[in-house]
């Protein structure tokens, strides 16, 4: 959480960082802040708001400076907490992405020795640590080594001195890239940010510290040189723009079909070798609509016969026990490879002897360097703060995992088959489009509703409740169809509607049963299905056919119509769609 950002060239600094920082928003959108070094010393603004909202007008000139945008971890939302932060003699400015655990110790310790906080950041401890060895005697380079080595936590902080106009960056934990220009060198908390400036980026590796000049960088890890790989970012600058759409979120809905057809062809020779080709246990480890994407691949290869298969909430993995497989596989799922809970659920399965797989959006992401393998989606940058495509492309992985796990089998041939028709089934439910927005609108006069499913669209659920919460701020539970009568129920009326999800399986018949049992409490029903029945039709306010996907796959259409009925239901209500209150995208603290 958190967008960092940093400009040292020729050209003035103030409108690279507040444009980086638009880019970074999406990371943390409470509060923003610059410090830019000039002839007068380091100026600082800061704002309580997000950059692009509440934009001011900074006089300040300079070719060098730092930025920040803020999700509040330690200390409320207020200017005072908002980055850059100094120490004492206002001769360090500093912004800073993580969670620092020992700042209480810290902060007892520096004021002892005299530093007065003016914040109640654990970031603005940092700031007094770094003057503290300065004043010891170091260098920056070296006091920043120093302080560093005394933080418990994560953190990618950009440092900048007053005196020697020095910059330094260092991270652990949190991500940060460098990218590299003629004469010029940015710092972001990723890529993106930096896109419209330079393709060119070095990402430092956990625990590097590394001057940042003009010329570019000097990396220091334990105290001694090092060099990092200079990559090329193939993501495009028209990929993080709206093009036209109201909402990134409309348009990363409406860029599927592609974004699903380039993760399948991104391995025309199928997957990369995995880390164990047989194993014994596999279980999926991940947070949020990636979660969700694990449990659609627990249900594709759940009763193989060749191996169990489980998902856990990477959060709860300190209290999930585990027997040590003898080939255990373990995926961890995250578009932005940096959630800090799955990097933590991924090393605990990893200690506890499962080999990794990383399934990630974000090339070279902690997550990916963390596992012992990596398989990437390949659905293009993504703004909004709610995932769309990349859980659909997370979908597609699952579904060629669960074929090459379940390699020779008919369940793995039908699997391959529903693949390739994907995009245009993805397609074929977006031309629906205008369905799902007038039931969408419809649902924007409910607070409250339930979501429910049975086997394939069971997980779909969830996910549809998670973007009912944070796009329309419904407050929408998930639950499998057969749980209703055993507790929620109770809660059926006339201003709780229920979306059903039917597929056309097995179960069909069942759930049409659970619809004329709501249809008995007077709940409003809705219904997404790909099986036709006109006794549907009886029980139902609105149905909407979806495009039938076979092999247990149609969790991809059912998402997708749930995703555009609740963007268009916080649309109607007018809700801020890209950021939703009180979120970011990435969340990189425990
Ligand atoms: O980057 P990750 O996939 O690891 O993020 C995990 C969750 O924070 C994320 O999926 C979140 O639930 C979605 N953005 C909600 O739409």
């Amino acid at each position: 959480m958190c967008g960092i950002v940093g400009y040292i060239g020729q050209r003035e600094a103030l409108p690279i960082l507040l444009s980086s920082l638009e880019r970074v928003t999406y990371r943390g959108y409470d509060s923003y802040g610059v410090a830019v070094l000039n002839g007068h010393g380091i100026e600082v603004f800061k704002k309580v708001g997000a950059v692009d909202v509440v934009r001011a007008d900074i006089p300040f000139k300079g070719s060098t400076g730092i930025g920040h945008t803020r999700w509040a971890t330690v200390g409320a939302v207020s200017e005072r907490n908002a980055h850059p932060h100094f120490d004492c003699t206002k001769q360090i400015a500093l912004v800073h992405n993580g969670d620092i655990d020992n700042h209480r110790d810290l902060r007892e310790r520096l004021a002892a020795q005299g530093h007065t906080f003016t914040s109640e950041t654990d970031s603005e401890v940092i700031a007094h640590l770094i003057e503290q060895k300065l004043s010891d005697g170091a260098e920056l380079v070296e006091a920043v080594e120093a302080a560093t080595g005394e933080l418990e936590g994560s953190y990618a902080i950009v440092v900048l001195e007053q005196t020697t106009r020095r910059m330094v960056v260092a991270r652990r934990g949190s991500p940060v890239v460098i990218g590299l220009g003629d004469g010029e060198t940015y710092v972001a908390s990723d890529a993106p940010a930096i896109l419209p400036y330079t393709h060119r980026v070095i990402y430092p590796e956990d625990g590097d510290v590394a001057l940042v000049t003009t010329a570019g960088v000097d990396i220091r890890h334990n105290g001694s040189k090092v060099s990092r790989l200079v990559r090329t970012i193939d993501w495009d600058v028209s990929q993080i723009e709206k093009g036209g759409y109201e909402h990134f979120m409309l348009k990363e809905i409406f860029e599927q079909p592609q974004a699903i057809r380039d993760t399948i062809t991104a391995y025309p020779a199928g997957l990369p070798r995995l880390p164990v080709e047989n194993p014994d246990h596999v279980v999926f480890a991940a947070c949020g609509t990636s979660l969700h994407a694990g449990l659609v691949g627990e249900y594709l290869m759940a009763g193989n016969g060749k191996f169990t298969v489980s998902t856990v909430v990477a959060s709860e993995m300190a209290v999930v026990p585990f027997n040590r497989p003898s080939a255990g596989l373990a995926i961890a799922i995250s578009q932005s490879g940096e959630t800090a809970d799955t990097i933590a659920g991924m090393n605990g399965l990893s200690e506890a002897g499962f080999k990794t797989l990383a399934v990630t959006n974000v090339r070279h992401s902690s997550i990916a360097r963390l596992a012992n393998g990596v398989i990437y989606t390949t659905a293009g940058p993504e703004v909004a703060v709610a995932s769309t495509k990349t859980f659909t492309t997370q979908l597609v992985i699952m579904a060629m995992l669960a074929a090459r796990l379940m390699d020779g089998t008919e369940r793995a041939k039908s699997l391959r088959e529903a693949i390739r028709t994907l995009p245009n089934k993805v397609q074929q439910t977006l031309e629906l489009a205008d369905e799902f927005k007038s039931a969408g609108e419809d649902l924007a006069r409910f607070n409250n509703m339930f979501i429910i499913g049975k086997g394939q669209t069971r997980p779909v659920t969830l996910e549809a409740a998670l973007k009912f919460k944070e796009i329309s701020y419904v407050h929408a539970e998930g639950v499998p169809a057969g749980e209703l009568k055993h507790g929620p129920f109770a809660l059926l009326e006339a201003n709780t509607p229920v979306l059903a999800l039917v597929a056309d399986d097995a179960h069909k018949m069942r759930m049409l049963t659970t619809l004329r049992e709501i249809k008995a409490r007077n709940a409003p029903i809705y219904v997404l299905t790909d099986a036709p029945m006109h006794d549907v039709e009886d029980v139902a306010t609105r149905v909407i056919i979806l495009p039938k996907v076979e092999a247990g796959l149609a969790a991809a259409v059912f998402t997708v119509a749930s995703q555009l009925m609740s963007y268009y239901c916080g649309r109607a209500k007018n809700l801020p769609i890209d950021r939703p209150r009180n979120l970011a995208k990435s969340v990189t603290v425990p």
